[in-house]
């Protein structure tokens, strides 16, 4: 860890605003007697957040009266942790993450910018509005590269928007928090999955004998690991999971019957009159339909079928909708099981 020294430009004094003060006193009487040393890290940041985001020495030491702490115990708090600024800092303060994942998505251009536009690190702008400060991990690697300024993510940046913001932010116009394009939480880039696309993605589930079908998203090495695609996996017949199956496993499904005349889905052993009515509003009417299904759309359309939940992996509907789709028929008035 580099050396962190407080800066020589200290104020005389340092005192809690009454609000502050209050609070401050509150968090003592959360620790057992002796050990109000436990509260040391928030009040230096309530401190920090009360005096421009930075700590001057006064405020270390009335923190540490506060404690009754030695004063170079609260120091050694406010300098090993790199949140606390000892220096001023600008009216936004930016934190580049620049660890790996943010650095192999391009932090590194940010940093350009920043060097460009603000100069070194901890340099505040002459107008006092911009300073910024490379950090480790900021916990949003999936939305890599981004910055943390004042208390707000700022995800998802290129050098173009990342130019925006900080234009915007020194117009004081609106800026957009979070992901910069758009993407919510850390779903895949541009709406589409990239990864885990074949079968079965992070769903556990069981063939007959109840043992666990091959947990793709859980063995060891990618590079061994063969690509498993639905004509390759295992008839499943019984969810383990009850995770629910989200909505981009829904199979494609009609308004109507295909020229007015829908298939018999009646001859799919376990579909009764009551359930072929339920397919029906669901947009399903034909054979080849249920046997163009994923093993993921079967999941989607079981969870769907409210009391007869369960019908559609207990009775292999994809493999027998295969079956009659080619035109084959059960023999006897029973109607056998097509598969
Ligand atoms: S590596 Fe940048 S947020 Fe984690």
């Amino acid at each position: 860890m580099s050396v962190r020294r407080l800066t020589d430009q200290q104020p005389n004094s340092f005192e809690f605003s009454p609000e502050n003060l209050d609070w401050a006193t509150k968090q003592l009487t959360k620790y057992p007697a002796g050990r109000q040393a436990s509260a040391v890290i928030p009040l230096l940041w309530r401190a920090q957040e009360q005096h421009d985001y930075w700590l001057p020495k006064p405020a270390i030491e009335k923190v540490a009266d506060m404690l009754g702490m030695p004063y170079i115990r609260a120091l050694e708090v406010a300098t090993f942790y790199t949140m606390f600024n000892l220096a001023p800092v600008g009216k936004y303060f930016i934190q580049m993450c620049g660890t790996t994942p943010c650095m192999l998505r391009g932090s590194n251009d940010l940093k350009a910018v920043l060097e460009q536009r603000i100069g070194d690190q901890q340099h505040v702008t002459p107008d006092g509005k911009f300073s910024w400060l490379e950090v480790e991990c900021l916990g949003a690697c999936c939305n890599a590269p981004m910055v943390q300024i004042n208390n707000d993510y700022y995800e998802d940046l290129t050098p173009v928007s990342f130019s925006k913001l900080l234009d915007d932010l020194d117009a004081g116009r609106p800026v957009i928090k979070g992901s910069q394009t758009g993407r919510k939480t850390s779903e895949p880039e541009f709406g589409k999955l990239t990864a885990l696309t074949s079968f079965y993605p992070n769903v556990p589930l069981s063939n007959d004998n109840g043992a666990a079908a091959p947990a793709v998203a859980q063995t060891a090495s990618n590079t061994d690991r063969p690509e498993m695609h639905v004509a390759d996996a295992p008839v499943l017949t019984k969810r383990v999971s009850e995770e629910p199956i989200s909505d981009m496993h829904k199979p494609e499904l009609l308004c109507t019957a295909r020229s007015g005349a829908a298939d018999d889905l009646k001859l799919i052993w376990g579909v009764g009159p009551k359930l072929e009515i339920m397919l029906h509003e669901m947009g399903i009417f034909h054979f080849d339909q249920i046997a163009a299904w994923t093993q993921m759309n079967l999941l989607w359309v079981d969870q769907n079928l409210k009391s007869f939940k369960g019908r559609a992996l207990r009775d292999g509907w994809i493999e027998q909708s295969k079956k009659l789709a080619t035109g084959w028929r059960p023999s006897n008035s029973d109607g056998d099981k097509p598969v």
